[in-house]
């Protein structure tokens, strides 16, 4: 078992205290080392570390209210000129996230992901506010910082999920 795996948890409240550049590195390496539909490569990050974007979040997406706190956050884009149908990027944006939130509990930080698309009016609230080109789809933004919050372990493995062809 991957201890990192049952570790994660969506951490919502963070100390004020800035993530080192090298953990960043280590975040966007993990997520660059996921797999994606043909190869393609297809997301794109921004690291927002600007405390008056992270305050103004909330307004562009109502569920992110935890970037307040947070010290970094780290938005995920996908390159629509990559690959088709759009639905990829959002899948190969999934991937990278997910490795993105494994690495971060080994680097000793917590992390939120934020869904952005495929809501449309989310979407344009972060292009315009972020200057985002045509042909980049916002996906999601994970906030990034060292926890500020304990919360209890939840096993959610549930056999009736699971059916069998053999
Ligand atoms: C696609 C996606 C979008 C999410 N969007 C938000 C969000 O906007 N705000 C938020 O606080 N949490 C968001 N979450 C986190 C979920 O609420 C969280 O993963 C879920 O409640 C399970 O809790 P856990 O992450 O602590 O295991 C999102 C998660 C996913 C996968």
């Amino acid at each position: 078992m991957l201890k990192e795996l049952y570790e994660r948890q969506s951490i919502r409240k963070y100390l004020d205290k800035p993530v080192e550049e090298e953990k960043i590195m280590e975040l966007l390496r993990a997520a660059m080392n996921a797999p994606t539909a043909r190869n393609t490569q297809s997301w794109r990050f921004m690291v927002i570390e600007n405390r008056e974007a992270l305050d103004h979040m909330q307004t562009l997406s109502p569920y992110t209210g935890m970037m307040k706190t947070a010290p970094c956050a780290i938005m995920v884009l996908g390159d629509k000129r990559d690959i088709e149908p759009e639905e990829y990027l959002y899948v190969n944006a999934a991937a990278a996230i997910e490795n993105m939130l494994i690495e971060a509990v080994h680097q000793g930080l917590g992390t939120c992901w934020c869904a952005i698309g495929p809501r449309t009016e989310r979407i344009e609230n972060f292009r315009n506010y972020f200057h985002i080109e045509d042909h980049l789809i916002p996906i999601g933004v994970v906030a990034v910082g060292y926890g500020d919050e304990v919360k209890p372990k939840v096993d959610r493995f549930d056999p009736e999920k699971i059916s069998y062809y053999k």
